[in-house]
């Protein structure tokens, strides 16, 4: 018996697919020239899937930050933040992004997904209940599989199907977390975060956002969903990553519970875990201040994401979501969006490919995400790219 047998459907469907044309998983940047350019396949090409939202990874201040710690500091500092992983610096940036979030504490992590499986896992626990949106991340999945309280789904960003479902347990003395995101990766949708406050508010129950797509790039000063929507005082739980706006690698989590703290001595991933390289937590406190300093970039962000919105809608494509920076097209055949892929990559657009499972509702999504750093010319490239494409796929009229 072969350990790896179980993988043979997985294999068959690999290649399956690769017959059509080349998959994600094959893809390498060959070099990366900037937030929106890189060469692919020994040709230049616009990056339009790569959720960098403020487009501050070449930052000069960024990238000062960065090198400068690296000398300073060293290359990783080898062990978790529980043993010899923690530095001055850990501490300086969970300072930094309570007092941005304006909250009590904050406890960053390696990654994102460890965020969310270090917070999930550890502060829900048997006899406890947390009900997360159908089209949750799979690191709020993965985080709820490994703690030890009920797991109850609820229908994509629908507070009435949450308040059904907290209505039976009503009464059973027993804590409840529900868990929503900002803006969702695959869709590009918001959650309906003041109906989920009221529905929190009536079940007395905890709210946790990961604002890991919305942090800066929604509300006046980029605090994410909850600041756009009026509502930061009814959020328990913060949780975020800095692989996005913030340009670099780790998560974080956020609140005014005065015993976040306790999360340090029970979260596994916090303790059994390797912090944060020097490099990536001066960054992150470099992003931070040029994110704060720098509103324009949320701004501009806003304005291309509306103009690929439209320039995408005005094709007659099917767009997911009203607009945000991630625009997701759906495509209705699988193996038609495998194929307007590569011919999007070799017409000099990378955008992301997304297919069932990975997919809510199995949808097949060529899926965009805008920065601020593209120019009106790029945006207006990608429009166009998708209109070739579109038409030789009959999707986008003649004309
Ligand atoms: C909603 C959400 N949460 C968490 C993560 C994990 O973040 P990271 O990639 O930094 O581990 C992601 C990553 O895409 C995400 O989309």
């Amino acid at each position: 018996m072969d350990l790896f047998e179980k993988f043979g459907p997985l294999l068959a469907q690999r290649d399956q697919l690769t017959a059509i044309g080349s998959l994600p998983f094959g893809l390498r940047m060959d070099r990366v020239l900037s937030p929106t350019e890189a060469i692919i396949n020994g040709r230049e090409v616009i990056l339009a899937g790569t959720n960098n939202y403020l487009g501050l990874t070449f930052h000069p201040d960024c990238i000062e930050a960065a090198n400068e710690a690296v000398l300073a500091e060293g290359t990783g500092t080898t062990g978790s933040r529980m043993a010899n992983g923690t530095y001055a610096l850990h501490r300086a940036l969970e300072q930094d992004l309570a007092d941005f979030m304006g909250v009590r504490g904050a406890i960053i992590f390696t990654t994102g997904y460890q965020a969310n499986l270090g917070v999930l896992s550890a502060l829900a626990g048997a006899g406890d209940y947390i009900l997360i949106d159908a089209d949750s991340h799979a690191s709020i999945y993965d985080g709820c599989r490994l703690s030890d309280a009920t797991i109850i789904r609820f229908r994509h960003n629908d507070a009435e199907d949450l308040d059904r479902r907290l209505h039976r347990l009503d009464g059973d003395g027993s804590n409840k977390l529900i868990v929503v995101e900002g803006i969702y990766s695959m869709l590009g949708d918001r959650a309906p975060l003041a109906e989920i406050v009221r529905v929190k508010r009536a079940h007395n129950a905890y709210l946790l956002v990961d604002e890991a797509h919305s942090l800066g790039v929604l509300g006046e000063n980029g605090r994410g969903l909850a600041e756009e929507a009026g509502v930061e005082d009814d959020v328990d739980l913060v949780v975020g990553t800095f692989s996005k706006s913030l340009a670099a690698i780790g998560g974080f989590c956020t609140s005014n519970h005065p015993n976040l703290d306790a999360l340090r001595f029970a979260s596994r991933a916090y303790i059994f875990s390797a912090s944060s390289s020097p490099a990536s937590v001066a960054s992150v406190r470099a992003t931070l201040r040029v994110m704060q300093s720098s509103p324009e970039l949320r701004t501009q962000l806003a304005g291309n994401a509306q103009a690929l919105h439209d320039g995408l809608s005005a094709l007659g494509l099917a767009i997911c979501a009203p607009v945000s920076p991630v625009i997701a097209v759906k495509i209705d055949d699988r193996d038609l969006a495998i194929m307007m892929w590569n011919q999007l990559l070799d017409a000099g657009v990378y955008v992301n490919l997304a297919i069932p499972p990975g997919t809510p509702n199995a949808l097949s999504l060529l899926r965009c995400s805008v920065s601020a750093a593209h120019s009106a010319a790029q945006i207006d490239t990608i429009c166009e790219t998708f209109a070739e494409v579109g038409r030789a796929a009959g999707l986008v009229p003649a004309g």
